[in-house]
């Protein structure tokens, strides 16, 4: 049957000719593929702003001329502008005819001292590049070329760098929700801490809390950094050593952080971490287990699949994890009051209690 030559509904393919069709005659459009195909130059647009300062530059200048800002930034005009100009099209920055300025999300997230910045984040976020482009290796083998397991730290310094601003926010706002400010001085254990955003927030909340801060020795500087520029490093034990293996007090926290963590691991990695945990705390103590959950049936959530893959894309054992397998290992491994909160957007965190 020959194609409909463009892509509306034909009076002959109404319902009401076909009865109620499985498929629809009318073509499906494009639209999708476009948007996957142009994912790549919109990423490297995104990118290539920042390498070259513009967001900030833009903040710093105000609303301004496109020559402008190339004579500032010693650019080719023309292509800043087709550059500038796609960054308005993905609704990154304000055009008003030649003058260009950033809008809400540009200022918000995509320069350097934002409130919510990104800038760090964006290079690092999907991994290695390399892999995305081998993924369909990864998928035939079984295993991604050069898993981020072989260079942990290469990987993993920029990312929690970059991540910091967002998990802090996180886990300063899941306060309102776990109340650990009520806790008198909570110990807390942070396993695979990064920049340590949850004991930071912890920290800053309770000034007799402590913490034990644990990850890769490659990975543990940043830290010990973290907690210094916040002023909280004098209450916190660093514990270099691989999540899994390290040892600890068993029994004596009141708080386990597993922020982001268990995507990695697959199935029993996440597991063995939630047993881990669940060996930490005293009797009346919480876990706090901060990931992207996948729904039940792995697509109503379509960022939680997509940042589950990225860890299938770049790591040996990662996959997404869905939110059902979380709370089940939960509740196996002992745990009560299982709860699911959403302390900012997008950012889910299981909280449970070992029971007294
Ligand atoms: C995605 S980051 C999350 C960092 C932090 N918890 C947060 O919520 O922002 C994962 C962290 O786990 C650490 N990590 C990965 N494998 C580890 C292991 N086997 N033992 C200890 N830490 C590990 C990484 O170095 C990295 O800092």
């Amino acid at each position: 049957m020959a194609d409909a030559p463009y892509p509306e509904l034909k009076k002959t393919h109404t319902m009401a000719h076909k009865g109620r069709p499985w498929t629809d005659y009318k073509p499906p459009p494009a639209a999708p593929v476009w948007g996957v195909i142009q994912g790549l130059g919109s990423y490297h647009l995104l990118l290539a702003a920042l390498e070259l300062d513009v967001f900030d530059t833009l903040e710093r200048m105000g609303p301004t001329t496109v020559g402008l800002v190339a004579t500032e930034l010693g650019l080719s005009e023309p292509h800043l502008q087709a550059l500038l100009d796609s960054l308005v099209a993905l609704g990154l920055l304000e055009q008003f005819r030649s003058v260009y300025g950033l809008n809400d999300t540009a200022r918000r997230y995509l320069t350097s001292d934002g409130e919510a910045s990104m800038v760090g984040l964006v290079p690092v976020a999907p991994g290695p590049h390399d892999n995305w482009e081998r993924l369909a290796d990864t998928v035939r083998h079984g295993r991604p070329a050069t898993p981020i397991d072989d260079d942990p730290a290469a990987f993993y310094v920029p990312l929690v760098e970059g991540t910091f601003t967002t998990m802090f926010r996180a886990a300063s706002r899941a306060d309102t929700l776990v109340r650990y400010s009520s806790l008198a001085a909570p110990k807390i254990l942070d396993l695979g801490a990064g920049g340590a955003p949850w004991s930071i927030a912890v920290l800053k909340a309770c000034p007799d809390a402590t913490a034990v801060v644990n990850d890769l020795p490659g990975v543990l500087g940043v830290a010990e950094r973290m907690t210094k520029e916040n002023g909280v490093a004098d209450r916190c034990e660093f514990l270099p050593g691989d999540f899994h293996e390290v040892e600890f007090g068993e029994g004596t926290f009141d708080l386990v952080a597993l922020g982001h963590v268990c995507r990695t691991e697959g199935e029993a990695g996440a597991r063995h971490l939630v047993e881990r945990a669940y060996s930490a705390l005293r009797p009346g103590g919480r876990v706090m287990v901060a990931d992207y959950f996948v729904d039940p049936e792995r697509k109503f959530n379509p960022h939680a699949v997509l940042m589950g893959m990225t860890m299938m894309a770049s790591t040996v054992n990662g996959f997404p994890l869905t939110g059902e397998q979380m709370a089940g290992w939960l509740r196996e491994v002992g745990f009560e009051a299982v709860r699911l909160i959403e302390p900012i957007g997008f950012q889910f965190t299981y909280v449970a209690t070992r029971p007294c």
